[in-house]
């Protein structure tokens, strides 16, 4: 079966204006990305992986119509969608939602949990009023909530159940596409399970595709179909989930990779042995030339320090952006 695209993000570049300069030419940016590309098809999920500040929340926020991209194409459905959500035709908007990763800032606090989740199906016209209140018990219990917490305000419930809320809130719409940028991230260890095996099962029961942006890299492990991993703005490694545990062709993967916790003894024999992180993540305003890893790379040689990598295929849906 032929898998098919459902978003593609081209060569996409997000710079921020941190200083502006007399001379125009001279003003200063922040590559917050530097030209990412990859597909994600229809009812997969593809974990974006990185370390804080690699941009991962800036990709998201472009598809998502928040920011207009500085350079490259999204297309959803081969159409492109470049710019802000408010220009958009209905029917993407529906079709792409967003969770994010602190619920307690991204759920108004003064308003219960009735109004929440009625506010897109008003938006987007989806119900007819009268069967309005049916949807939101429904959408309670699409995350496992029950009915009366609808009358219920925010601070007065569980992190872990307030994340289920904005869950419930991005199901609303009927969506195809949700990002969930570390949707456990800010919750207790407790409860993430929880909340991750409501993805799993609410991606089986819709046929949602996700992309699932984590630095969690363990996590992607039972989640993903697929991983792709940034470092500062770019892609350094994609491939498929098990490909990518057992074959890691990066020497940022096999960092990432060595500093993770180890369930069994199959994991343990295929990881790679540990390697000492080197060295603070460049910033973004002044990224090293040639390859932007050759800061805290143990095989970097005179070439990482000339010219940057290109992402080429090392093996069958494995890409990699290295020398060597
Ligand atoms: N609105 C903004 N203005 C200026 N810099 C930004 C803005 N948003 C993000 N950045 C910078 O862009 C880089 C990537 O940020 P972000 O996408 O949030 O990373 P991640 O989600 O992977 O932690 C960081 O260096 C961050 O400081
Ligand atoms: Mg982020």
């Amino acid at each position: 079966m032929k898998e098919e695209a459902l978003l593609t993000v081209e060569n996409l570049k997000k710079y921020f204006l941190i200083e502006k300069k007399l001379n125009k030419r001279e003003n200063v940016f922040l590559k917050a990305i530097d030209g990412v590309s990859f597909t994600l098809h229809r009812n997969e999920v593809l974990g974006l992986v990185g370390e804080s500040g690699s941009g991962k929340s800036t990709v998201a926020y472009n598809i998502i119509g928040m920011y207009v991209p500085t350079d490259g194409r999204i297309l959803y459905k081969n159409a492109c969608i470049n710019g802000k959500s408010e220009n958009r035709p209905l029917s993407v908007k529906r079709d792409l939602q967003i969770v994010f990763q602190d619920p307690s800032t991204s759920l108004n606090p003064r308003r219960n949990i009735r109004y929440i989740l009625e506010r897109p199906l008003k938006v987007h016209r989806i119900t007819e009023k009268r069967s309005i209140r049916d949807r939101v018990i429904d959408l309670l219990r699409m995350v496992e909530l029950p009915p009366d917490y609808m009358y219920k305000y925010p601070p007065h419930i569980g992190g872990g159940e307030r994340q289920l809320v904005s869950i419930a809130r991005a199901l609303a719409t009927d969506p195809k596409l949700i990002i969930l940028d570390e949707p456990t991230s800010a919750l207790d260890v407790s409860i993430q399970g929880k909340i991750i095996n409501t993805l799993i099962h609410l991606r089986e029961t819709l046929s949602l595709s996700y992309l699932f942006i984590t630095h969690d890299l363990s996590l992607m492990r039972n989640v993903a179909d697929r991983v792709v991993i940034m470092y500062l703005g770019k892609i350094c490694e994609v491939a498929r989930t098990k490909d990518f545990f057992e074959n890691p062709a990066h020497p940022y993967t096999m960092m990432l990779l060595s500093s993770i916790p180890t369930m069994s003894r199959e994991e343990e024999r295929v990881k790679p042995k540990k390697i000492r992180s080197r060295g603070e993540i460049p910033s973004p305003v002044n990224l090293p030339t040639g390859c932007r890893f050759n800061t805290r790379c143990p095989k970097a040689k005179d070439i990482c320090f000339e010219c940057e990598p290109e992402l080429r295929e090392v093996a069958l849906d494995h890409g990699v952006s290295c020398h060597f």
